[in-house]
């Protein structure tokens, strides 16, 4: 059998799951959605992610490690789509401040609020991303 890689984005929770527990996942929490292929995330690159319903959410690809926080900056309205990524952190092109999209807090100001961060897990090539940001 093929163990699949489960990443969820909390620093403190990775593991390897089977399949059969993916499925157990995705069956206990539907909240999940399909966001993109892991194609279309490069290590060192963001993409917005629009749901139907839910404000915009950035997936970030950190050296393989796929990341899931709000797209619009906590200072005022504007996508960190359009900032570049420097290690963990993107940064909001309006004003300057950088997020961790590990943690979601800001390390510059003038943004002084945490992003919300958002379980994702990987299937194949596929990145699912819950819908419910990470208490
Ligand atoms: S809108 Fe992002 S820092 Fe001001």
């Amino acid at each position: 059998m093929l163990a699949s890689l489960v990443i969820l984005n909390n620093p403190n929770l990775c593991a390897i799951d089977t399949e059969k527990s993916i499925n157990n996942s995705i069956a206990m929490n539907n909240d999940y959605k399909y966001a993109c292929s892991l194609k279309e995330v490069k290590p060192g690159t963001t993409k917005k992610i629009c749901f139907p319903g839910h404000a915009p959410i950035l997936i970030a690809n950190v050296d393989g490690t796929i990341y899931a926080v709000d797209d619009t900056c906590t200072h005022e309205d504007s996508s960190l789509s359009l900032g570049c990524l420097r290690g963990d952190k993107v940064k909001c092109t309006l004003h300057g401040s950088w997020f961790s999209v590990v943690t979601g807090e800001p390390s510059e100001e003038p943004a002084d609020e945490p992003l919300n961060r958002y379980s994702i897990y990987l299937r194949h090539d596929e990145i699912w991303v819950s819908t419910s940001p990470i208490e």
